[in-house]
Order: C-alpha cells, then structure tokens, then sequence
C-alpha cells in the first residue's frame, strides 16, 4: 500500500475531531482529555495532541495515531479505517488498488448480502403478496421496509440454498453460516429482518412467522464466524450518526420497536434484541452516548430489564433514564396506539433512573410494617446519596417525611450520616490513574534511551549525531526503534510523528514505546552538552557492559598469558582508553 496516500488520508483528517466524534473530549493545556474507551474507566485517563496527531492513554497505555484509533474503536480492519478516514477527508481512494491481506471472513459476507438481497426481491413478487398484507396491518410501509431491508424467505425449502449454490459456495460454509440446516433452507416462509454488523454489513436474520403457523415467533441466526448476538446491537451502524445530533441513545428491546420509533424519525435507539444486555454491549451503549434512556416493554420482563440495565450503567458510572410504558405496551404498540406525539413526550421526560428505583421500591413496600417503611426509607436515601443534587434531595427529604410520617429532622441526620459515609468511601478512589510506571523509578540508562530516542524524532542535530557516533542502547526495542527512525527519516526527509505511527502499525512493542518516547517532558530544543551527557550516559553503560563480559572471559581461561592480557584490557576499560 502506498505510504504517500495514507500519510496524505492521515493529515487531512484531525485526530482531535475524529476522536470527539466518538467520546467528549475537553481540552487541558496543549492536550484534549476523555475517559479512554479501551479499558474500564470513568477517569479522564487518555490525551489527545493535536499537535503531534497522536492519542494515549495514561492508565492502559493503548496508544497510535487516528487509524489505530479507529481501528481499535470501530474493531475493523486498517483498510477499513483507512476507507471510513478516506471518506471523512473527501479523499478518493477507488482508484488505488489496496494490497490487502486477503480477510478470510470476506466471502462470509458476500453470501449474506447476497442472501439479503434475494429475500428482499422475494417480497416484491408475486409470492410475497401475503407477507406484504401482513407488513401493511402492522403499519411498516414500503418505505420501511426499504429502510430496514425487510425480505421474505420462500415456502419451497431450497431457493436460497440452490441459488448459493450456484454461485459455488458449498454446503459446508452454508451450514457454517446459519443459513442452510439439514438439506435445506434454514428459512422457511419467514419475514426476514437483516441484522447488521456495527458497520451495517448483514450477518445475520431474524425471521418472522406471519401466517398461522404454529411455530417458534421469531427464528435467529445461531452463533457463527460473522454473527455474535452479545457483541452487536440492532440499528447499532445508524444510531451511530443519529446520535451526534441527537446526543442521546435509546436503548429498546426489540427491532420492531426500533422500526416503529424510525418511522416517527426517532433513529438515535437500538434494540438488544430482548432484554439481556451483555458487558460488551453496555460498552458499545455507553461509547455512543452519554446519555442512555432505557425504554422497555411495560411487562415484568420489562420492569426487570430496566432495573438490571439501568444498575449496570450506573455501576459504569454513567447517568441513564428510563422511559416506563405501561403494562402491556412496547414502544411499538404505543406508538401505534397512542400516536408519535406522546410517546416524543414521554422520551422528553424520561425518568432518572433513581427516581425509577425509588418508584418501584414504594411499588413493593407495605406501609402497614414499621420494619418494610424502615427498609424502604433507608433504601431511598441511599439512592438520593448517589445523586449529588442538593435540590432533588431536598424534595425526595420533604416528601419522604409526609409520605411515610417520620419527621424531617431525623431523616436528614440519616441522610447526612450516609452521604459522609459514601464521601469518604469516595475519596479512596484516585481521582487520576497513576501512570502504570512513572519515570522516576527508572534508571539513569533507560531515562538516556529514552531522551535520546526523543530528539532522534524532533531533532536533526539528535540524528546526525546519532549517525556520526553510533551507540548501542542497552534495551534491544530502543535499538529496533532507533534503526526505524532513521530508515523512515531517509525515506520521507522528515518525521511526522502521527505517520511514524502508521508505518510502526503491526509492530506493537515500538508503538508502545514510541509512545512512552513521546509521553516524555522535555526541553523542545537541545543543547550540545546535553547530547554529549546522553550519549556518555549509554557508553558508561557499554563500557561496563563490556568489563563485565572480559571479567567472564577471565574466570573462565585457564592461559595466565591471556588472563593478563584481558586484565590489561578491563584496565584501559576503566581509566576511559578502548
Ligand atoms: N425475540 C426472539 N425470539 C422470540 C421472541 C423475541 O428472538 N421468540 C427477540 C426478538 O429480537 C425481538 C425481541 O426479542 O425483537 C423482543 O421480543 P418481543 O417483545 O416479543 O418482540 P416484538 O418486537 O414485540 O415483536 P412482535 O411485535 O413482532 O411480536
Ligand atoms: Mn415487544
């Protein structure tokens, strides 16, 4: 692949505004902060230089310029943050034949977009007229079904497999794929819903029944190469964009319900596909937005999902709503029911979900037993604690006292006695990661190394003299690195650090330390005696280094003669003669 373009694709892209273009960034001095998405967090723990194009995180030490960070955010490919990065800068990469290295998934993919494409042809014929009607009752109009790519799958149990197989791909990979069972289709007379990866490639389906078969309601894709159910999310690739104007994600259960809200122009929500939420899933949640509004179905199942999720995410730190139906509607039937303005009312007013809790805790509680008023009472301080907001606690106060007639002096002194309780459990947890290893515990060989390497980046003096002198760094990665940056300053003239990143893309242990390079504090220029003290600092070690190895060879030669001389040689060693 040609390095020019990707340099050229790089610096026409800000880091600084791709990142924020996925988490909230504020900037501090030279450098913009956000809480880093590749390790848990809630601490401000990853910079951002808009100077040298680069990200780091401080706690886990993930680190490159912005195709790592696409690449690592996105979970996709180079070539793929080089395409979504090309596309951002308005560079025309068609043209150029990428070398790729051939992705062994890339036929996976081409099948399920063949398989989506033929089941939505099928809806459009004749065999389709029934499914249609029943498309048309539950209101999901042509332009729906164009927006969600809904199809249909044949009674006749072989078409789709027939057609693949046609196509020459095997049995084998069909079964592999989900898409063929037995010696059949594995979607028989379904409505067929595309599930798409995060990059809104199919890979997968769900099929619905729609006549009066008396079989399971909806039929999913198994687990396979493509289609991992805990690590996606339904209409995932879409609220992505929406979200950005919208800067809230709705968090459903089903894609019905996320069909239903895209009609009404609510795009910025997702579906869980039921009411499970795996910790990669509340990752991909949190990452989209900072505000998350959970809207279940009105059920139990429901009440219960809100209350699960709703503790997962505060548990990660993030403030999250919910959005309660009742009992027996889902976004999709209220929406049907009660019409889009209501259901956009009840969106406007989501609930903190600690005001959820403390709803459903009263829900349970019999007022007729001291011991259950007791519980509950200490329960919703508790809550309140977590909030932080001295007027919502003044409420909840008040109306805690006239609810359970308890005066409100006593609840307050209960209150502050659990608030000081919960501070001082806070003030435990560091407010900044500790960097995993700060520069003073290391000694005064690597802190020359790593000086050194600094300037060889940003300094053409640093290289010359490297060139002219030649040292050789007692850390085997400091002399791989070394050698990198000056083959990569021959070929380009100069170092951009960002693109240094690039070309150093595969080999892990010299980004990492590039990075530790980078994250150094020093003066921007250098004087000539401080090279020098460097370079002595790295001879001193070489030089003992050297004692040490003729001190080995001594013991073990048995010659008095050649013991001597090697004596004679550690001598001139030391008084600074080699
Ligand atoms: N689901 C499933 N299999 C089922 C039932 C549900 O996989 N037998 C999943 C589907 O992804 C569905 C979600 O759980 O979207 C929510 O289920 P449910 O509320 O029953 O689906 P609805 O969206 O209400 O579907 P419909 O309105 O078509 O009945
Ligand atoms: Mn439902």
């Amino acid at each position: 692949m040609d390095q020019n373009i990707i340099n050229e694709i790089r610096s026409k892209v800000d880091i600084v505004d791709v990142v924020s273009s996925y988490l909230p960034l504020t900037q501090k001095g030279k450098n913009f902060f956000g809480v880093c998405p590749f390790h848990d967090d809630t601490n401000p723990s990853m910079s951002v230089s808009r100077e040298l194009q680069i990200y780091r995180c401080f706690s886990c030490g993930a680190s490159g310029n912005v195709f790592h960070f696409v690449m690592n955010y996105e979970h996709v490919s180079f070539k793929e943050a080089l395409r979504i990065l090309a596309n951002r800068a308005g560079v025309e990469i068609k043209g150029l034949k990428l070398t790729e290295t051939k992705n062994p998934l890339t036929p996976y993919y081409e099948i399920y977009d063949l398989a989506n494409k033929f089941y939505q042809n099928n809806l459009s014929t004749t065999l389709g007229k029934k499914a249609k009607e029943y498309l048309s009752l539950r209101s999901v109009d042509e332009a729906l079904i164009k927006e969600f790519e809904i199809g249909l799958s044949l009674k006749d149990t072989s078409t789709l497999t027939r057609l693949l197989e046609e196509k020459g791909y095997d049995a084998k990979t069909l079964r592999l794929l989900g898409l063929m069972s037995d010696h059949h289709d594995t979607y028989i007379n379904r409505i067929m819903f595309p599930l798409w990866d995060l990059e809104g490639r199919p890979i997968g389906f769900s099929g619905r029944i729609y006549d009066d078969s008396n079989t399971n309601k909806y039929l999913n894709t198994k687990e396979t190469p493509l289609f991992k159910k805990g690590q996606l999310l339904y209409h995932y690739h879409i609220a992505r964009e929406e979200v950005r104007v919208k800067k809230q994600v709705v968090v459903m259960e089903g894609f019905m319900d996320v069909i239903r809200a895209s009609s009404i122009g609510i795009k910025n929500t997702v579906a869980l596909m039921g009411t499970a939420m795996t910790d990669e899933q509340a990752k991909l949640i949190a990452r989209l937005s900072k505000e998350i509004v959970l809207c279940f179905d009105g059920d139990e199942a429901g009440i219960h999902a809100n209350l699960v999720n709703g503790e997962h995410f505060q548990k990660m730190g993030i403030q999250v709503k919910v959005l309660p139906l009742s009992d027996d509607y889902d976004p999709d039937t209220f929406i049907l029911k009660e019409g889009a303005e209501k259901f956009k009312n009840l969106l406007e007013n989501a609930m903190h979900y600690n005001d959820y809790k403390i709803m459903r805790l009263k829900q349970t509680v019999n007022f007729h037993s001291e011991e259950e008023v007791a519980t509950y009472i200490n329960a919703v301080l508790q809550e309140t604690v977590k909030l932080n907001d001295p007027i919502h606690e003044e409420i909840t106060l008040k109306h805690l006292a006239k609810e359970c007639d308890i005066s409100y002096n006593t609840l307050e002194k209960r209150f502050q006695e659990l608030k000081s309780a919960s501070v001082t459990r806070e003030e435990k947890v560091p407010i900044l990661p500790k960097p995993k290893k700060t520069p003073t515990h290391k000694d005064k060989y690597s802190r020359a190394t790593l000086a050194i390497l600094y300037y060889l980046l940003v300094s053409d003096r640093m290289v010359q003299k490297y060139e002219r002198e030649g040292i050789l760094f007692p850390d085997e990665n400091a002399r791989f690195l070394a050698s990198e940056i000056l083959y990569f300053k021959r070929k380009y003239g100069i170092i951009k650090v960002a693109d240094f990143y690039t070309y150093l893309t595969d080999k892990d242990n010299l980004s990492k330390l590039t990075s530790e390079v980078l994250s150094q504090e020093l003066p921007e220029k250098i004087t000539e005696q401080e090279m020098d003290d460097y370079f002595g600092v790295i001879r001193e070690y070489n030089k003992n280094r050297e004692i040490k190895r003729l001190q080995k060879m001594i013991k073990e030669e048995m010659d008095p003669m050649e013991k001597a001389r090697l004596a004679e040689k550690i001598k001139g060693l030391r008084i600074g003669e080699c």
